[in-house]
């Protein structure tokens, strides 16, 4: 299209030439529409997902600097919490479409385009408006920047066109890690919540949240669940034996039970709500329990950072960094690598219960 346009301005003969851009556009559409099943994705959660929108934010979790994105196209550090891509890029690709935009990016244009996709997910963010407070976009706060991009669908397509596009598009969550870190580092004991009571509280909250955002039009929702939480470098520096945290992990397990419980739910209670549900739990666990079977060779220390297991402090400019990301699962202390985003996405996209369940990522687009 870029090519196409600037051949209008540089072309003397200006009606062939916008024929000629007319055409390559109708085509151009009409292929876009045959290669997608759903027009757009809507993405809410943390750094998991985040493209860039805590770019936009005074906070110290942020990752737009090196080696963040070495491995992305042109090495640019995007913001993207990883050395690549991340499971919302490869999700889109796997579509069809382009990687949805930062919500806080869009916003700075005059004119915002909300119809090919929102991301308003924000490293830090939890279920709990308490987790990282004022370090990033809370989900009750990304939902209520859904909420106005939906009604400026509304404005623009009109209530039956918006509906229509919304009930059509992808709503992918992925939220609950930085709740259960907190949780597992406050290093709970008797008095405190059990992991089972921490994990119906967070459920309970993010009832809530998926109920609102049904009501603003979410009609097939992609549930990422928490991934083995305990056992991201991080938290396995904290214990002698360099093992995953057991309190983490059993919380992850319990919150994504929860979620199943409340998706399983929903959609017998909306007979036009789908969902598909990864248990990245599981599904992460193998590569970190059998890491040669799965193509790595380190599944426990992180690939940049520095100190015990590169666990100590993040990715930095300042960090060593491995020299293979191909074969490690980890990038930083908390998140994967691209190849292991990748890896699990494709799961998520072509794979079958148990761990992508009731149906795959690409039945759900489909129906
Ligand atoms: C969290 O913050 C939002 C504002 O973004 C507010 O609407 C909501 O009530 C808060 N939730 C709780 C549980 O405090
Ligand atoms: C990096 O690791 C992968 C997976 O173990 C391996 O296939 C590849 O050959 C390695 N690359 C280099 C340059 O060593």
């Amino acid at each position: 299209m870029g090519a196409a346009a600037t051949a209008t301005t540089s072309s003397s003969c200006s009606m062939a030439a916008t024929a000629i851009v007319v055409f390559i556009a109708f085509v151009a559409a009409a292929t876009a529409t045959a290669a997608s099943p759903v027009p757009a994705i809507y993405v809410f959660g943390d750094s998991l997902a985040d493209v860039g929108n805590n770019n936009h934010l005074p906070t110290l979790l942020r990752a737009d600097f090196p080696h963040n994105g070495i491995d992305y196209p042109g090495s640019k550090a995007t913001g993207r919490f990883s050395n690549g891509k991340n499971s919302v890029d490869f999700l889109a690709e796997n579509l069809g479409l382009a990687t949805s935009p930062p919500y806080l990016a869009l916003t700075s244009s005059r004119n915002p385009n909300y119809v090919n996709g929102v991301n308003f997910a924000s490293g830090g963010a939890g279920v709990s408006n308490a987790t990282n407070k004022g370090q990033c976009i809370s989900f009750d706060k990304q939902l209520d920047y859904f909420s106005s991009v939906s009604a400026s669908l509304v404005q623009s397509l009109g209530q039956a066109q918006a509906s229509a596009h919304l009930a059509k598009s992808l709503f992918a969550v992925t939220i609950g890690s930085n709740d259960i870190i907190h949780y597992a580092k406050s290093n709970p004991g008797s008095g405190d919540p059990s992991p089972q009571q921490f994990a119906d509280a967070l459920v309970q909250t993010l009832t809530g949240q998926l109920q609102r955002l049904y009501g603003l039009g979410a009609r097939k929702l992609v549930f990422l669940g928490t991934g083995p939480v305990g056992c991201c470098p991080s938290l396995r520096e904290l214990s002698a034996a360099k093992a995953c945290s057991a309190v983490a992990n059993d919380a992850s397990v319990r919150y994504n039970a929860g979620a199943a419980s409340l998706l399983a739910g929903m959609a017998a209670s909306h007979a036009d709500m789908h969902y598909a549900l990864f248990d990245s739990s599981s599904a992460l666990l193998q590569y970190i329990d059998q890491p040669a079977a799965h193509g790595f060779a380190e599944a426990k220390a992180a690939c940049c950072g520095l100190g015990d297991m590169n666990a100590k402090i993040g990715c930095t400019p300042l960090s060593f960094y491995c020299a293979n990301r191909t074969d490690h699962v980890f990038w930083d202390f908390y998140h994967p690598t691209e190849t292991t985003a990748r890896m699990l996405t494709a799961t998520a996209f072509d794979g079958s219960a148990p761990l992508i369940f009731p149906v795959n990522i690409r039945q759900l687009s489909a129906i």
